[in-house]
């Protein structure tokens, strides 16, 4: 594998107006889904990819929140940076945000409320983590592929076209909201012009990728999940989702402390003191348990 310097750009800003009135006070991200803040599914996507240092934006109002949340990372094995987004401008324009953040480093882009679940998903993630050159984004097959950017491929399974939202959808396979750029990605992004619906759209970032043979796209199988939680219906989808999973498996899906403890970046002595800090909740009792069971299989 290559070494490439990576950083994770994590955008929770937007509107919500699909979630109103939920969302007329307090980010979409920052609303439970289950038992932890939305934000936490991206974050902890971004770690499985080997991201250790994210630039966190979303608007004014959301951004002390936030922050009040997550704080600098530290504790985490992190680096947390914050920075506003004054108006929800579109996805791409996160890349001409962190430009400073990135400092010539390659970005990794997550939205907020995107939530990946699946097997293998670990794998893809560094795989695409690690490439040097190019994009790499990833597809997934919805049903309602006119609500998306989509990405349909010719017949050796290249990419073959990228359209936002078309009316008549060439192929069913939806753009995730997770993208690895090469460092390029913020020039191609400073240089979008802003579509009809005035924004700086992600699909543009794509498709210059694709006309320029550099555009990996990678099929997410049936066996991933790929659930968005734009809506009141598959917010609490998402949420009975991941209940469903946790209860059946007794592990969590994305527990930032865990993921920290189980790729070195925290010893136990650190994770037993986050869970300390949570010791009234089953979230903390997890925790606990976890350190628990190393040190007795360990003995
Ligand atoms: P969207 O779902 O496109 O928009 P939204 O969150 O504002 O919601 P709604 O459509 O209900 O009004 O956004 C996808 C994700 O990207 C979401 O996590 C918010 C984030 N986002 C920004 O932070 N800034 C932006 O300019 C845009 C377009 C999206």
């Amino acid at each position: 594998m290559t070494n490439v310097s990576r950083r994770g750009i994590l955008l929770a800003g937007g509107s919500g107006t699909r979630l109103h009135p939920i969302t007329k006070a307090v980010s979409k991200q920052l609303l439970p889904v289950f038992d932890k803040p939305m934000i936490y599914y991206p974050l902890t996507t971004l770690m499985l990819a080997g991201v250790r240092e994210v630039q966190v934006i979303s608007t004014p109002h959301d951004l002390p929140l936030l922050r009040r949340l997550l704080g600098d990372g530290k504790s985490w094995g992190l680096r947390l940076e914050y920075a506003e987004q004054p108006e929800p401008k579109g996805i791409a324009q996160a890349l001409v945000i962190a430009e400073r953040f990135l400092d010539g480093a390659s970005p990794a882009l997550i939205l907020g409320d995107n939530l990946f679940y699946g097997g293998n998903l670990t794998a893809a993630l560094a795989a695409a983590g690690a490439r040097g050159e190019g994009a790499t984004i990833f597809a997934h097959r919805v049903r309602n592929a006119a609500e998306y950017g989509v990405v349909s491929f010719d017949e050796h399974g290249n990419p073959d076209t990228i359209e936002e939202k078309p009316a008549s959808p060439k192929s069913p396979y939806a753009v995730t909201g997770l993208y690895f750029y090469d460092s390029e990605a913020v020039d191609i992004a400073r240089q979008l012009n802003p579509s009809a619906r005035g924004e700086l759209e992600i699909t543009d970032v794509n498709r210059a990728y694709l006309d320029r043979g550099a555009l990996a796209v990678q099929r997410l199988g049936r066996g991933t999940a790929w659930l968005d939680t734009g809506t009141p219906e598959s917010l609490l989808q998402a949420a009975q989702f991941v209940q469903t999973i946790e209860e059946r498996q007794g592990l969590k899906i994305a527990c930032p402390e865990e993921i920290a403890w189980r790729s070195g970046w925290i010893d136990s002595t650190q994770l037993s003191r986050l869970a300390d800090a949570l010791a009234k909740t089953t979230y903390g009792r997890y925790l606990l348990d976890l350190v628990r069971e190393t040190s007795t299989s360990a003995s």
